[in-house]
């Protein structure tokens, strides 16, 4: 009996497993259903000599379905499954292409030979969603590779081509042309040479590759690669375990390890966050039969930093686009810009010298807008002045065609304002980029309270081809990701005013998991830049002389950041490395006694909370007010945006993993102590706390 999904057909005597599972052929629990139905069918038939495996559509098995990792554990149904081919008395044959990943690879181990198209690419990617290879990948592959070779594609989770799977000695050949016709031809020398199943289960790995400093490399590495994380420890751990426990055994030891991991804090929120990013496209209101306009071409305006990111993003993406800059001189050095960039993905291998051409000719330098005219989607990323952004939008009125998306890449300007400098606000957007723009993932998309629903949809599939995630925001200062950013920086510059060292603040920040201390990404992004963006909203400022004042002093100083060697910490020409500088120290104690900041030690708690708190709080008002969606695309924005730990889910997802009751009671701890100014819990926070709900709980009751 064959399923639609999978069925059985005989190709003489070589019986063919075929999948159809589009898009990817992920293994479901119907793809299962059909596996056994089919192990069921092969057994009842005695005249099969062979078997092959093999799918249909553009890739072999994809991988688990990551949807059930939340319900109820399944690996022992997987090793049932797996152990019913494993142990046909007739060889079984894989024939895999396309992106054979996780489970899809684990269950080719379980067959007794392995075939590939060229190309093929193959992984065990399952710590980077917290969890171990948990269908037998731990056991069967140090069985095929050997330890050293299995640990290093667990840990590194780099996907491997089918020539390195060859010479791995996961597979057993490449085969060119008709994949589905050389497979079966590979089968029926199998028979015709007499050759029976080749059991992964009959095999010992090589203890060789398995020694103590084998595995004491692999322990260090995984330690530094995933700081705070447990998934590629346990993995080892099942991995070393294959030397000595026979499969079966092995399997078992596997599944208990496999289990343990799915249920740590880390697996639930790498999930999450998997899942979060595919969530912001849906967006309430915006029904199936709102459609976005087709974009075909594209202009930009200003082809400084964010410009030439942005260009590189269309012309990456096939779509042909208009870089408009106000001199000659500016916009020779933003494509020279480009170029560069391009360049040097060629010098790296990352890009053909062919396709960098194909792709340069797809950017097209002008200094008349009248060539935007024809642009599908005009994008203006000139300087930060909102005089300037209304003017241009007053001229890309008169030029752009009816029905053009006209957006702005203000990080901090009301879109509002800039939209009423055109007749058509309903086509006006936010297209928040973050730097470097053709490199950052995040992109928030902001609407007006005029933006047309058509406008937004197009906003977000726009996202697709430039490969963006989009964040849905409504316009307010900062939107979602700088918005909270606000109190988060604000409390690392008053802990260094207080004492605290940038390398002190950063270091905890750090060790926590984000990417990057705040006072060293002042320090990238240019203290100078900060103290303009401060500069310019100190009209917004709360009563507080100290607010600020450590960006302040260092920029009065002279110091820049890594532009000019010295900001918060110092640099060598050329080196990016920061060295902690006592001149720093110094001018933030000198501003500090200026100021009368009493000064104190800080420990690391502290100093995480005083970061942290704030920036969840900011996140709950945020919800609160409409700004985000959900919950879940806060945790997008900070995650892909602003180097917040992915194993931390996000934000929100950390505010209720340390639970909103310890969250609001630190608020109102830090309230006592530094007064209401700065530390104000969000109603929506305080409102949870005594409904004993979550914000998940909150994300359901609204969304459903
Ligand atoms: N740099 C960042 O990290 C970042 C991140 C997100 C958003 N933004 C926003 O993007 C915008 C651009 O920032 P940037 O860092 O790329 O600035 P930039 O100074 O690097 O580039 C601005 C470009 O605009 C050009 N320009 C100025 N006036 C013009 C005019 N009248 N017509 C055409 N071109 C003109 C300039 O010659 C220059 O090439 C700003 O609104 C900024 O707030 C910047």
């Amino acid at each position: 009996m064959s399923s639609n999904i999978v069925s059985v057909s005989w190709d003489g005597d070589v019986a063919v497993v075929s999948v159809n599972n589009p898009p990817v052929n992920t293994i479901s629990a119907a793809v299962r259903e059909g596996l056994f139905a089919a192990a069921d069918e092969l057994r009842a038939r005695k005249d099969t000599k062979a078997v092959l495996l093999w799918c249909e559509g553009r890739t072999f098995f994809s991988g688990a379905d990551i949807g059930e990792f939340s319900g109820p554990p399944k690996e022992e149904e997987y090793r049932r499954l797996f152990g019913l081919y494993e142990n046909m008395p007739f060889p079984v044959v894989a024939a895999m292409h396309g992106t054979v990943m996780g489970g899809g690879l684990e269950i080719t181990l379980a067959c007794h030979y392995r075939v590939a198209a060229p190309g093929t690419r193959f992984g065990l990617p399952e710590v980077t969603l917290g969890i171990i290879p948990g269908a037998g990948g731990t056991q069967r592959m140090p069985r095929l590779i050997g330890v050293a070779n299995t640990l290093d594609l667990v840990i590194s989770t780099r996907p491997v081509d089918a020539a390195k799977a060859l010479e791995l000695g996961f597979i057993d050949k490449i085969v060119e042309g008709d994949l589905r016709a050389g497979a079966l031809a590979y089968a029926r020398e199998l028979v015709a040479s007499g050759k029976g199943p080749r059991r992964t289960s009959d095999m010992k790995v090589d203890p060789a590759t398995a020694t103590d400093e084998i595995i004491a490399r692999a322990t260090e590495t995984a330690k530094k690669q995933y700081r705070n994380r447990q998934a590629a420890l346990t993995a080892i751990e099942a991995v070393r375990a294959s030397v000595n426990m026979p499969l079966a055994k092995g399997l078992e030891y596997e599944t208990e390890l496999a289990n343990k991991a799915k249920v740590t804090t880390e697996s639930k929120a790498l999930v999450y966050a998997f899942f979060a990013e595919r969530e912001t496209r849906k967006i309430p209101g915006l029904g199936a039969d709102v459609r976005p306009r087709p974009v075909k071409s594209a202009a930009i305006i200003g082809s400084g930093t964010m410009g030439g990111g942005i260009a590189i993003c269309f012309a990456n993406a096939g779509i042909p686009v208009t870089v408009i800059d106000s001199t000659q001189e500016a916009l020779d050095r933003g494509l020279g810009v480009v170029d560069k960039t391009y360049g040097s993905m060629v010098k790296r291998g990352r890009l053909a010298e062919q396709d960098k051409a194909k792709r340069m000719a797809l950017i097209r330098g002008t200094l008349d807008y009248k060539d935007a005219a024809g642009a599908d989607v005009l994008i203006e990323a000139v300087f930060e002045n909102m005089e300037l952004k209304k003017k241009i939008f007053a001229t890309l009125d008169q030029v752009a065609k009816p029905g053009a998306v006209l957006a702005t890449n203000t990080s901090t300007l009301d879109i509002d304002a800039i939209a009423t400098a055109v007749k058509r606000p309903q086509d006006v957007i936010g297209l928040h980029f973050f730097s470097p723009a053709n490199v950052m993932p995040l992109l928030e998309v902001v609407r007006t309270g005029a933006t047309a629903p058509d406008v937004i949809q197009t906003a977000m599939e726009l996202a697709k081809p430039l490969k963006k995630t989009p964040v849905l925001a409504k316009v307010c200062y900062g939107f979602i990701g700088n918005r909270m950013m606000e109190g988060y920086a604000r409390e690392a510059e008053r802990m260094v005013l207080e004492g605290a060292t940038p390398r002190q603040v950063d270091s905890a920040l750090e060790n926590w998991g984000m990417a990057m201390g705040i006072l060293a990404v002042f320090d990238m992004a240019g203290v100078d830049v900060g103290v303009n963006v401060h500069k310019s909203h100190a009209d917004k400022y709360p009563p507080d002389p100290t607010y600020y004042q450590a960006d302040f002093a260092i920029y009065e100083a002279g110091r820049y950041g890594q532009k000019n060697g010295k900001g918060y910490y110092r640099y060598e020409p050329g080196d990016r490395v920061r060295k902690d500088d006592p001149e720093a120290i110094a001018i933030l104690r000198e501003r500090a006694a200026k100021l009368k900041v009493p000064q104190r030690q800080h420990g690391e708690q502290e100093i995480l909370e005083r970061c942290l708190y704030p920036l969840l709080n900011e996140g709950i008002r945020i919800l609160e007010e409409g700004v985000a969606v959900r919950a879940s695309d806060v945790d997008v924005v900070w995650t892909a945006g602003y180097g917040f730990p992915r194993y931390r889910g996000g934000p929100m997802f950390y505010a209720d993993t340390i639970g909103l009751k310890t969250l609001l009671e630190g608020i109102l701890k830090y309230r006592e102590q530094f007064g209401p100014m700065h530390w104000q819990p969000a109603p929506l926070l305080e409102k949870l706390v005594k409904e004993g709900r979550t914000l998940a709980d909150w994300d359901r009751s609204r969304l459903g």
